[in-house]
């Protein structure tokens, strides 16, 4: 479907961005330019952003591998090019299995540039097995990467099977800027189905929020304009409809932070640095961009029942 292409081709752009920043030192990441294209350099609004939704997104993950422990999973939904997978090693961070999953069609680009990348290759850290490669699919140690519609859950189950994932153990599902492209009652069929199958599980979700104002409406018919089906966001609205998304899924609790606060929790030393790296032209338009998206978390199970904090501070209920 054509609208499918102009969603799976969202993936270009994040991955150019996030590119870009690295670039420009707002965080390392010695795989992004391995995957994504070099573009023009993207202004330093965009820049801070990507710079506080990876700082961000990391901070819970983190705090996830720190409440479980190394056995655990990760599995990434509408993964496209990230490279949280390579990055976690560089961190010294461990799990027992880390699976992406995206359309085929971007899976097979990523699988591509995986077996041309000796970086990327020895990332996988295979000493005495071997890797499975498809056109669209990958195998190698604890790392899978698997071709699926994620509306399709037959499918997701089947390649969840094959990338051996194990429905005990403690798993962190990351969307990043994927449900809004998606229906909200197939958005709801998947996080049920999760709740339903594992018995320990944090998601943690980022992306577009308040879009009812008129900064919002300029947002979406930027994203319209090129194409983008907006089917999920309804959820969008608010961070209460944002939480509403899991609860009414069954999920135990769930917390949600605009970027703004987000931004507020990272190290002051990093935010500082940063800070100086670029003038910015608009303060204004960086709080603004903040405050129209966020991250939303939610857990399930015995294990996260202690929640997940924004930082100490956090009372956030
Ligand atoms: C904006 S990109 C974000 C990529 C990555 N999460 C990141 O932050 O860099 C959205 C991704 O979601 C994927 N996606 C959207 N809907 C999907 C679906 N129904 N099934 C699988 N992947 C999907 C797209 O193909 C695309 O790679």
């Amino acid at each position: 479907m054509e609208s499918d292409e102009a969603v799976q081709s969202t993936n270009d752009d994040a991955s150019e961005c996030k590119r870009s920043a690295v670039r420009l030192g707002y965080w390392q990441d010695r795989f992004i330019g391995v995957l994504a294209r070099a573009t023009e350099r993207k202004p330093p609004e965009i820049n801070r952003g990507y710079f506080a939704r990876t700082q961000g997104v990391t901070l819970f993950v983190k705090q996830f591998l720190k409440v479980v422990g190394e056995k655990c999973q990760i599995i990434n939904i509408g993964a496209g090019f990230d490279t949280l997978y390579w990055r976690l090693k560089d961190m010294d961070l461990k799990v027992e299995n880390f699976t992406e999953i995206d359309f085929p069609s971007v899976t097979a680009r990523k699988c591509y540039a995986i077996k041309r990348s000796k970086v990327l290759l020895d990332g996988l850290g295979i000493t005495d097995g071997e890797v499975k490669f498809s056109s669209t699919e990958l195998h190698g140690g604890n790392y899978h990467l698997v071709g699926a519609d994620v509306r399709n859950l037959a499918d997701v189950a089947q390649k969840l099977r094959e990338s051996e994932v194990d429905l005990r153990l403690p798993t962190l599902f990351l969307a990043e800027c994927v449900l809004v492209y998606i229906e909200c009652a197939q958005v709801t069929r998947l996080l049920a189905w999760i709740v339903e199958h594992f018995s320990n599980a944090l998601f943690v979700n980022y992306e577009q929020v308040n879009m009812c104002d008129r900064f919002g409406n300029i947002m979406l018919e930027n994203l319209r304009a090129r194409g983008c089906p907006l089917s999920g966001v309804e959820s969008c609205k608010s961070l209460d409809t944002q939480k509403k998304r899991f609860l009414n899924a069954n999920w135990d609790g769930a917390k949600a932070w605009t970027m703004v606060d987000v931004y507020a929790a990272i190290d002051p030393s990093e935010r500082h640095r940063v800070e100086k790296l670029e003038m910015l032209d608009e303060q204004e338009l960086l709080t603004q961009l903040f405050q129209h998206y966020c991250i939303s978390v939610a857990w399930k199970g015995p294990v996260l029942q202690g929640g997940i904090r924004l930082s100490e501070y956090d009372d956030n209920e």
